[in-house]
């Protein structure tokens, strides 16, 4: 018999509906084997959410293997999942092995599958298929492991399969359910739910004033969860066991940035989304329809930026990528950057290029 897996049972904290709903399903999904699909902003708790799928399942006894696909080299990630035989290659001093074996009758936690290379995508979609496992270098059988496999992005994966980046196929088996934790800001009724979750936590129990209390409730939460909880631990310090007052809140929270600018900036984000999915989903055209919009002022500059600046992210900078994602030929490449500079909407692509997984990079590399 192995060893108990030393996860803890998860708590998540659920007080609104959609929240409610959401961990409804995940027990019932942890009651299968099928793969998940974990989607959400950084923070929203799809860690936990996996953990409490392991916990929740047939397999808590056995153990729950995470391994995170971003920021790894692709031969590194590859040897860490499949595992490789001594001398497989320089630096291979001993047998590794892969934590797909490691997670045998447990469940393996591919986090942040987005990043994945296109060979590591295709390694990961036969072992979807076959379930078989061949160690890098490795000559023998291949092993046959049972693992449940959960995975995590916190990007839109169609996005990514239509500008071409992720394989339609893996995007299928690796959807089997999808578990979508909402942003923060749209289930505001975990807020005071999580205020007094977190504030439990270190064992006394924090107070809160009356004006701390209303700034924590109306914030936008933008980074989630976590900034959640970093805010309540940051603030019950320096409260020092008193009671959190305004003054111990950080500044944005304190002062609950809701004004003009955040709102114009909240319709910026809109407009710029719902042309960004309509493109994505061709059901409409940038020329035929985006274009006019813009000449007739319908649309601003700024929301034509907004747009750019969500195509660029989701292509890592890649102009060409940009095109397919947004159902133009390649032959517009220079009609689009002409467009672009005639009225000044030209949006650096190098910046949505900083901080790509080394792996990924190819793909940043406009192709001529
Ligand atoms: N519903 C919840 N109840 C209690 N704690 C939560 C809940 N949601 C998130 N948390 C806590 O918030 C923190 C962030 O959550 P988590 O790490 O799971 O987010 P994530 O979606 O995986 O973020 P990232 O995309 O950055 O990896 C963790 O400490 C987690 O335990
Ligand atoms: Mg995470």
């Amino acid at each position: 018999m192995r060893e108990p897996s030393a996860v803890q049972e998860p708590v998540i904290v659920a007080a609104s509906p959609r929240m409610i709903e959401l961990r409804g399903l995940a027990r019932r999904a942890a009651q299968t084997d099928a793969t998940v699909l974990i989607t959400g902003e950084s923070g929203v708790g799809k860690d936990l959410l996996a953990r409490a799928l392991h916990v929740d399942s047939a397999r808590a006894r056995y153990p729950f293997v995470a391994v995170n696909c971003a920021g790894m080299a692709e031969t590194l990630l590859e040897s860490e999942l499949f595992g490789h035989t001594r001398g497989s290659f320089t630096g291979a001093h001993r047998d590794h092995v892969g934590k797909l074996q490691s997670a045998d009758h447990g469940t393996l936690f591919l986090d942040e599958v987005g990043e994945m290379s296109e060979r590591m995508q295709a390694l990961l979609l036969r072992f979807l298929e076959n379930r078989e496992l061949q160690p890098v270098g490795s000559t023998r059988a291949p092993l046959i492991v049972d693992v449940r496999l959960v995975a995590a992005t916190n990007r839109s994966l169609p996005e990514r399969v239509a500008a071409g980046m992720f394989r339609e196929d893996l995007l299928y088996r690796l959807r089997v359910i999808e578990l979508h934790v909402p942003p923060l800001r749209e289930r505001r009724d975990d807020i005071g739910a999580l205020i007094e979750h977190f504030s439990r936590a270190d064992g006394r129990r924090v107070t809160f004033s009356p004006e701390a209390t209303v700034a924590l409730l109306g914030y936008r939460w933008p980074g989630n969860v976590r900034e959640l909880q970093n805010v309540i631990a940051q603030a019950s310090w320096l409260a020092d066991g008193g009671t959190i007052e305004l003054r111990h809140l950080p500044e944005p929270v304190r002062e609950n940035r809701s004004g003009a600018l955040v709102r114009t900036q909240e319709r910026r984000r809109q407009v710029a989304d719902q042309l960004f999915e309509s493109l994505v989903a061709r059901e409409c055209s940038f020329w035929d329809e985006v274009h006019p919009l813009f000449i007739s002022r319908d649309i601003t500059r700024h929301d034509l930026r907004e747009l750019l600046k969500r195509g660029l992210e989701a292509t890592h900078g890649n102009y060409r990528a940009l095109l397919r994602l947004f159902g133009l030929p390649s032959s517009d490449y220079h009609r689009l950057h002409n467009f672009l500079a005639a009225h000044d909407c030209k949006v650096d692509y190098r910046r949505f290029r900083v901080g790509v997984a080394g792996n990924l990079t190819e793909h940043a590399t406009p192709a001529h």
